[in-house]
């Protein structure tokens, strides 16, 4: 829902006085019909019906509210980009700010979705161009007509909203966090218990993705394979290359295929490999260094990948690197085997820290203690820092609000998409390790399809081995 205005944030420099009558007049007329009548509805809305089909049937006579959300400021008058919440896009295929979708129960059981969106600016009124966010300023919006077309539900006004909720009477089930005015029309209608049970539903449907989710994954996979192309060209051999520089090349790729990237680039060269969330990207990539990218295309439709490579700057990894990178390689395919329809989810995640926790007693890391020992009491996690991986879709730590027993401590099935990502970072400032280990930081992380036969690796049009690795920065350079 479109907040109310916050006079307090209301320029009070503008240069005009005012409007004279004759302006008002005059901006009301002379302009065309604009409506477009030959819309076909979107790919996606066959599939967002069936979405909200099985999201009807798990709750059956309850009304049900999945809110947009709406832009945040990111300083006085200036917005953030909106990227509207995961599930109303996952419910609609739709990216309206501000918008509401309302699934209304019907009697016999299943539900009539709504949507509420605004309209087009009118005209009359003055409101698309001496409103600060008026279509003149901002942009043409879809009329609700149009946007009935794209979509494949009735759209209402968003300003009804207040209204329809007001006057519901039956159970409400609302995803909170996203609409603020939502949130406090329905303060007293919803209970915070009901409402959780509704944000874990919706996390746990988006598990297993749709043949459509799949085809827009695989495509996130290939345009980010693009951008990490683009920044091997344009990696210096023998000047350092900013890691903002590579951060912007890589985003260039995701504005121009996609919608952004799904989460800040980390483009962490040298010791900031070591830093899980490096994402100041304020140093250089030197030749002799490896740079840690991890990096993701989201697509137009807002489905991310979440891609890791760690690449020697110069084009050829030092033993020492290669030595690391060739253990991270090894527990990598040890946790993508683990990856196939009836697995434990944790199997994945187990396979690849057993075959690290190998590595590092192979290198006397753990003392006295076996691989076994160490593993079991869990001293590996000072190198391995992380978990192996997550689920990916919409959200790149996607389902985040499932419940354990249907995630981490779940069973894997076909359609469900993940990242498998060991890595290994020895500090700068660890004094357990050999020095020649300090500082460096390797992590490779794919994203793999569960099928029915195993697993598909989305992102394997990126070399993983050090070999292949090597000749494909030479091939991109040459
Ligand atoms: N890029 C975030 C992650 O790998 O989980
Ligand atoms: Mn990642
Ligand atoms: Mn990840």
């Amino acid at each position: 829902m479109t907040q109310a205005k916050d006079e307090s944030k209301e320029r009070k420099n503008g240069l005009y006085r005012g409007v004279s009558a004759e302006l008002a007049e005059n901006m009301k007329r002379g302009w065309a019909d604009t409506e477009r009548r030959d819309l076909a509805p979107l790919a996606q809305a066959p599939h967002a019906e069936h979405r909200r089909a099985r999201l009807s049937a798990r709750f059956p006579g309850e009304l049900l509210v999945v809110p947009a959300g709406n832009p945040k400021v990111r300083s006085n008058d200036t917005d953030y980009p909106f990227r509207p919440s995961s599930d109303y896009v996952y419910l609609t295929g739709d990216q309206s700010q501000d918008a509401v979708v309302v699934l209304e129960p019907r009697p016999e059981g299943s539900h009539q979705a709504v949507a509420y969106l605004r309209p087009r600016s009118d005209r009359e009124n003055g409101e698309f161009w001496l409103d600060y966010h008026g279509e003149l300023w901002d942009g043409r919006r879809n009329s609700l007509t149009e946007n009935e077309r794209l979509l494949g539900l009735p759209c209402r006004d968003i300003r009804t909203l207040v209204g329809r909720l007001g006057a519901a009477t039956g159970p409400i089930r609302l995803l909170r966090g996203h609409d603020a005015g939502v949130d406090a029309v329905l303060r007293d209608k919803v209970t915070a218990e009901r409402d959780d049970e509704f944000r874990v539903a919706l996390s746990e449907m988006r598990l297993v993705k749709d043949e459509f989710e799949i085809a827009d994954l695989r495509f996130a996979c290939a345009a980010t394979v693009r951008g990490f192309e683009d920044v091997v060209r344009i990696l210096g051999t023998d000047t350092p290359t900013p890691e903002r520089a590579i951060e912007g090349t890589f985003w260039m790729r995701a504005r121009t295929e996609g919608n952004d990237v799904g989460y800040t680039s980390v483009c962490a060269a040298g010791p900031h490999a070591t830093t899980l969330h490096w994402v100041r990207n304020d140093g250089e990539a030197r030749p002799g260094d490896l740079l840690l990218l991890d990096a993701g295309v989201e697509s137009r439709n807002l489905y991310t990948a979440d891609v890791t490579r760690t690449l020697p700057v110069d084009g050829r990894f030092t033993p020492v690197q290669r030595k690391v990178y060739d253990a991270v390689y090894a527990a990598q395919e040890a946790g993508i085997a683990a990856v196939k329809p009836g697995a434990a989810y944790r199997d994945f995640h187990d396979a690849a820290q057993r075959v690290l926790a190998e590595h590092l007693a192979a290198w006397g890391l753990f003392g006295d203690r076996s691989a076994e020992e160490a593993y079991e009491l869990g001293l590996h996690r000072r190198w391995t820092l992380a978990g192996t991986g997550h689920m990916l879709g919409l959200d790149v730590h996607d389902c985040a609000r499932a419940r354990t027993e249907s995630y981490v401590d779940g069973t894997l099935a076909a359609g469900m998409v993940l990242t498998v990502e060991p890595g290994l970072y020895f500090q700068s400032d660890d004094r357990t390790v050999p020095e020649e280990l300090r500082g460096i930081g390797v992590r490779i992380e794919d994203d793999i399809l569960v099928t029915d036969g195993g697993n598909e690796n989305l992102s394997d049009g990126l070399p993983r081995t050090a070999d292949d690795v090597e000749a494909w920065m030479a091939r991109l350079r040459s």
